[in-house]
């Protein structure tokens, strides 16, 4: 499995704070199945200032760890995105890392705050040929009074990641049944950890996983959500060439509109041949 929204990297955000706590964290993740994880720290000025440089730095230290204490995990880089509207110069300009340097990036909308012009917003990155990856909706305390506009922009194409934690029950009825509810509609593209230790919020992606192809009665369907997609992202696959998500599996008309991303070429997917 491939968890693509984790905070591992040791001291840069609320996350890990320390190297022995990464280690344990990765040898979670990797007895429960994961291969590879992406190191996504929060970018949330003012509250956590980091950067591309700093993040690809600290994870290089942790893969060197990894790797000497031969802990099968491979890491990528990547960053928990806030939403406002200074993402898009750094996406520009190279301060924020995409998802393996792809065209998705983790996008994480305001928790208590209905994000003003959130579609628009979404929009814009569309436009300029970046995937947002909307983060865990199901845990915003705005998601079910806005939920047609998270709805919507999954219909212009945008890819929705849901907390594994959340299906399984570990953050609550209502983000249960808010991930729930988007499963059941077919908005979900991929199911990651957002783990941020190894007791509260342990780096799991299999119990999630089995609970989403219960619940969808589709492990295909479940599966995808923590392979295929994920690799895809990795490999900077266009998201016309990936499975899409199940509302628009059987509807033609109901596609999302996958037009602003045509004129970006793939990039070589060397990603994929790293681990053959
Ligand atoms: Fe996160």
């Amino acid at each position: 499995m491939i968890d693509l929204h984790s905070h591992i990297l040791p001291a840069l955000c609320d996350g890990s704070q320390d190297l022995e706590t990464s280690l344990a964290m990765a040898r979670i993740a990797v007895a429960d199945g994961t291969t590879h994880l992406a190191c996504t720290p929060h970018i949330n000025p003012p509250i956590y200032h980091n950067h591309k440089a700093g993040i690809a730095a600290a994870m290089e230290q942790l893969q060197a760890e990894l790797d000497a204490h031969q802990i099968p995990l491979r890491l990528v880089i990547g960053a928990d995105v806030n939403m406002n509207p200074d993402v898009m110069r750094g996406l520009k300009q190279g301060t924020i890392p995409t998802l393996n340097g792809s065209r998705y990036f983790l996008l994480e909308p305001s928790h208590h705050v209905p994000v003003p012009d959130f579609l628009g917003q979404i929009e814009n990155f569309l436009n300029a040929g970046y995937i947002p990856v909307v983060t865990h909706p199901e845990r915003l305390s705005w998601f079910n009074s806005h939920y047609e506009e998270f709805v919507e922009a999954a219909k212009m194409g945008a890819w929705m990641q849901i907390t594994a934690g959340a299906i399984a029950g570990h953050f609550g009825k209502t983000a249960k049944q808010g991930a729930e509810r988007l499963l059941l509609d077919g908005y979900v593209h991929i199911i990651a950890s957002d783990a941020h230790g190894i007791k509260q919020r342990p780096p799991l992606l299999s119990e999630g996983m089995e609970a989403a192809a219960k619940l969808l009665n589709n492990p295909d369907e479940a599966q995808r959500m923590v392979t295929e997609r994920p690799q895809a992202i990795l490999d900077n696959m266009p998201p016309d060439s990936v499975t899409p998500a199940l509302a628009f599996q059987h509807s033609v008309g109901n596609a999302p509109d996958l037009s602003r991303t045509e004129q970006l070429t793939p990039t070589k997917s060397w990603f994929r041949s790293l681990f053959r």
